[in-house]
């Protein structure tokens, strides 16, 4: 049984007294909630390392929304993986949509962005996804190939833990429109298979393949009844602790 996961990424919300308030909420709900889900937060760069404090022995985990692939150097505004870990992340967003539509990253960057991450022991949530445009012209499959093919070139994975994919159409980001659980699950399963192709059969069954794209708490049961949907990627929905928190409920 693959263990699932909601991992919230906040994009650019939230400043500190915000996040504390945040955090708080979610803390007080969890704590007599028994959780078998792994629950991860992604907040801005400059909320890592309280959110690492704050959630401190508690079933939270903490992620970052991008990292750079160079150790150090004249990269300006750039994060490097070491400079995450030393503020207590164990996760990384790598090639969300935002990231590849508005900051124009490219397969080939993302590859070397996941290929540093998984090196230096994060563990990146690799997002994917097609357009409206490419949905709507039958290229669904071959843009979600293209984006595993070239996104995971060359790296080679111990064991499934060591990634998480998220597969979010980029036309339900935001939008109030979900996948449905079928169109969803249809995507998760090809991915699913990719994974078997590339990597193994044993790989392909134990990596967790997320869902995002206007997760809500009257949405999630129904896509995580899918038999290759292990989790969400929540957005809007993760800005408010107790829809976070119902989300979470729904998944488990
Ligand atoms: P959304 O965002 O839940 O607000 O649609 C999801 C995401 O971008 O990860």
């Amino acid at each position: 049984m693959r263990k699932k996961i909601v991992a919230g990424n906040w994009k650019m919300n939230k400043d500190i007294p915000e996040s504390e308030n945040l955090i708080s909420e979610l803390k007080s709900k969890l704590s007599n909630f028994n959780s078998l889900t792994e629950v991860i937060i992604c907040p801005p760069f400059t909320n890592l390392q309280l959110a690492s404090e704050l959630t401190k022995n508690t079933i939270i985990k903490v992620g970052a929304q991008n990292m750079y692939y160079e150790n150090s150097g004249a990269f300006t505004a750039e994060i490097s993986a070491d400079m995450l870990k030393s503020v207590g992340c164990k996760y990384v967003i790598i090639g969300h949509s935002e990231r590849r539509t508005i900051f124009a990253e490219t397969n080939q960057l993302i590859n070397k962005k996941i290929n540093k991450a998984i090196n230096e022991n994060l563990i990146p949530i690799f997002c994917i996804g097609e357009s409206l445009n490419e949905r709507e012209t039958g290229e669904t499959e071959k843009i979600i190939e293209s984006q595993i093919r070239t996104g995971l070139e060359k790296i080679s994975l111990n064991n499934a833990n060591e990634l998480i994919i998220a597969y979010e159409p980029i036309w339900a980001i935001g939008t109030g429109k979900t996948a449905s659980p079928e169109q969803a699950e249809e995507v998760h399963f090809f991915i699913r298979k990719l994974i078997s192709d590339i990597y193994s059969a044993e790989i392909a069954e134990k990596i967790r393949i997320l869902y995002g794209g206007s997760v809500k708490p009257e949405n999630a049961s129904s896509l995580m009844s899918k038999e290759n949907i292990d989790g969400a990627l929540v957005g809007g929905a993760c800005l408010k602790a107790n829809s976070f928190f119902e989300i979470i409920k729904a998944v488990q």
